[in-house]
């Protein structure tokens, strides 16, 4: 049900069938661009032929990276743009921009104690964005995303080009591990397994759905439980195991591009692509809450909803909205305050 990376038309590996497949422009702008997301997700997506203009945003050491990525024999133009004064051109004309730029944890440290230090950046790349190119698709990554989501909107209201459906958190890693995590405890093959995981991204908010995998699988309570937790904890699951270096890079640098393409398969047409993400709901009592969602030629076009959901995760989903809607507010809260 869900799409995936890793199909031909989208990536195309190292065979070089780089020509671009519709002759659309697309321009898609990373902002956070040389972090340690930033770089191997600019790299995925260089290698995309679905993207003619691949623009490159950081306020440090992005005429380095695009420098070295404009060497790949893919068709996308690469074009640096440092500081906030290159800001503008760099978003200009963007269909689609990625922000993976803030801080990221440490040990000990839970995703809002980010919040001080990536509100303020997700707001000021908020703006430009709403500024340069409002009718931009704007996928956030950087955390806590259960507020950077809010932050955004907040700002496109504030800016009066605000569209529900082109504002998106990504989530798509929490499916992507718990598709592995499945396929892994269940010896299937991970590529054929398809999990979503709704609510928001972190700790108890991370709902997977484990009822609703495809194949259908099933777990005795107690693993049904552990395995619900690993899920929920898979981030700080890589903190730890960084032990200060930072969190998830690499497999958000996949899950990034996983969602980037997409949202331009769909743009380009291609009916039935649905990602989990977190967007504006009315699903529940929450007033963001991420779902699976079906993409169109404008972004969001359906919200799928929770569909059946067993009683343990009925339950799960009552014990994470509190949280929810307390990260969502602090988010609005502070672009009214700021
Ligand atoms: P990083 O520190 O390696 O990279 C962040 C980059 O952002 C740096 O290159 C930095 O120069 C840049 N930056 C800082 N301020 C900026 C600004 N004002 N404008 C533009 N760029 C700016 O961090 P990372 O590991 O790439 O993580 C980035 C963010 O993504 C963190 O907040 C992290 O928590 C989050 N994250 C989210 C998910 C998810 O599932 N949504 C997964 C992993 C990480
Ligand atoms: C993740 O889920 O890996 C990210 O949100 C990064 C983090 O802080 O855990």
């Amino acid at each position: 049900m869900f799409s995936r990376l890793i199909r031909p038309s989208a990536v195309c590996g190292f065979a070089r069938n780089f020509s671009t497949s519709n002759g659309l422009n697309r321009k898609v702008a990373v902002l956070g661009a040389s972090g340690g997301i930033g770089q191997p997700m600019s790299l995925l997506l260089k290698q995309s032929p679905l993207i003619s203009h691949l623009a490159l945003y950081d306020i440090v050491n992005t005429p380095g990276v695009a420098a070295d990525l404009s060497h790949i024999e893919s068709p996308a133009k690469v074009t640096s743009h440092t500081g906030p004064e290159e800001l503008g051109d760099g978003l200009k004309g963007c269909e689609i921009v990625v922000i993976p730029a803030g801080v990221p944890r440490k040990p000990g440290m839970t995703r809002d104690d980010l919040f001080n230090t990536n509100a303020s950046i997700v707001q000021t790349l908020a703006e430009a964005s709403a500024t340069h190119c409002p009718n931009a698709l704007i996928c956030i990554i950087a955390n806590p995303v259960n507020s950077t989501v809010p932050i955004t909107a907040e700002v496109f209201k504030k800016a009066g080009v605000y569209d529900p459906k082109k504002i998106f958190g990504v989530t798509t890693l929490d499916i992507v591990r718990a598709n592995t995590f499945i396929a892994e405890a269940k010896g299937l093959d991970v590529a054929q397994t398809s999990c979503p995981v709704v609510g928001g991204h972190s700790g108890i908010t991370i709902v997977p759905l484990i009822s609703q995998c495809t194949p259908k699988v099933s777990f005795e309570a107690d693993a049904l439980a552990k395995l619900t937790t690993r899920i929920q904890n898979a981030g700080t699951e890589v903190v730890e195991a960084k032990a200060g270096a930072g969190s998830a890079t690499l497999s958000m640098a996949y899950a990034g591009a996983r969602f980037t393409f997409s949202l331009l398969e769909a743009l380009n047409g291609k009916q039935g692509v649905i990602e989990c993400a977190f967007v504006e709901s009315d699903i529940t009592e929450a007033k963001y809450f991420s779902t699976p969602i079906l993409f169109g030629t404008n972004g969001l076009e359906k919200n799928l909803g929770l569909g059946s959901v067993s009683d343990f995760e009925s339950k799960l989903i009552e014990e994470a909205l509190p949280e929810l809607k307390k990260n969502i507010k602090k988010g609005e809260d502070f672009v009214h305050a700021h």
